[in-house]
């Protein structure tokens, strides 16, 4: 159990984006502490492993959406990618992440409107831990196929429950009929050991517009 249970809750409880901003804000310091070491969390490393299996070089350039204190950019650090830049909406998640000099650029921005980023930016997207209750919808995912190159990669987890419970599967499926995106691997696969709590993890190839 996470050290600071209520700290967790508020962020799947939250009712407005101003709500959960302020929930990632009070457990900003205590979050790798908790979701490591107490929760066994390991979206980050699982996910950053599977899309390790598609890239071509350790040259590519990859941006962290939704990257919170910095988990995601670690990991690709370990293995070797040293072109990354992330994104947060919570301003206290970003400053624990940039203390960890894993990025090239960190940038405060939202994921359903992403005007800082051109279209076509990326080798791939990683976003992990975002797709979930009271977090982001499955516009998302528009954005970021619009921000990675055409034969770049999309990969995010999406939190079992929250996965039947809103609308993800349904643009997923839609997105793949719209040819925007080809689905290459969808495990369902522990994401917090220790709470048993299970996630899709997903990559997607980027389809020619
Ligand atoms: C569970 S944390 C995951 C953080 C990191 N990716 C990880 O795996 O540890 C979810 C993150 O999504 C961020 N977030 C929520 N809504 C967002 C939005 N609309 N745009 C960008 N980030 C958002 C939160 O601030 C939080 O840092």
């Amino acid at each position: 159990m996470a050290d600071s249970p209520e700290l967790w809750k508020a962020t799947y409880e939250a009712g407005t984006p101003e709500e959960l901003n302020a929930a990632y804000a009070r457990w900003a310091t205590a979050y790798d502490r908790d979701t490591l070491d107490h929760m066994g969390y390991v979206g980050p490393q699982t996910s950053c492993g599977l899309v390790d299996n598609y890239l071509e070089s350790k040259d590519s350039r990859i941006l962290d959406a939704g990257c919170g204190t910095g988990l995601v950019g670690e990991n690709l650090t370990d293995i070797g990618y040293q072109q990354v830049d992330a994104f947060d909406y919570c301003e206290d998640m970003l400053a624990v992440a940039g203390q960890k000099d894993v990025y090239d650029k960190l940038f405060q921005a939202d994921l359903n409107r992403l005007s800082e980023v051109d279209n076509n930016t990326y080798d791939a997207s990683v976003c992990v831990g975002t797709f979930t209750y009271a977090h982001v919808g499955p516009r998302g995912f528009d954005e970021l196929i619009r921000v990675t190159k055409p034969g770049g990669y999309v990969c995010f987890t999406v939190r079992d429950g929250a996965y039947q419970e809103y609308d993800y599967r349904s643009h997923m499926l839609k997105l793949e009929a719209d040819n925007a995106w080809e689905l290459q691997t969808m495990a369902h696969e522990p994401y917090l050991l220790k709470e048993q709590v299970v996630a899709k993890f997903c990559v997607y190839k980027v389809m020619e517009a």
